[in-house]
């Protein structure tokens, strides 16, 4: 496993709209280790693949220590409710905004294994799937956050 490079916002590649993945081959494989090692290295609780330089529909999220979604070609199916609560990311270092999510929201993916899959999540994991899943077609937190501060 390998440590990335995150990218900083200002780089191009945030803003890219990412291609799906058609064959889990073994190098999508270590990218999701890697990232998942990445993204606890940064104290995150999740990742997309544009943040670490690959523009391919791949996110990891874990926001209960342990409990790690690694989601390939993820997409929201169902959502519900609104929350606002402030977020943050890692390409976005010392920015903090307040963003209207759904409370509740289900995702498809492929898993590591290529079957199909869906979970679901509330409050932090739902904010945290959208994030992710946002990056994927160049959305950042900052997009349509209701305020954003600096620390
Ligand atoms: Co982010």
């Amino acid at each position: 496993m390998a440590k990335l490079k995150i990218v900083k916002y200002g780089d191009d590649t945030l803003r890219k709209t990412c291609r799906p993945v058609d064959t889990i081959t073994p190098r999508v494989l270590t990218l999701l280790d890697d990232m998942v090692e990445t993204m606890r290295a940064a104290d995150g609780c999740g990742l997309a693949a544009p943040q670490v330089g690959i523009l391919r529909r791949i996110a990891v999220v874990e926001v209960e220590p342990g409990e790690v979604y690694e989601m390939i070609n993820p997409k929201i199916i169902a959502r519900a409710g609104t929350q606002e609560e402030s977020e943050g990311c890692l390409s976005l270092p010392g920015k903090w905004g307040t963003t209207r999510r759904p409370m509740h929201v289900t995702v498809r993916y492929t898993n590591r294994k290529g079957e199909v899959v869906e979970a679901s999540g509330s409050g932090l994991l739902a904010r945290a799937f959208c994030h992710e899943i946002d990056h994927l077609d160049g959305v950042l937190f900052i997009d349509n956050a209701l305020n954003v501060i600096e620390d």
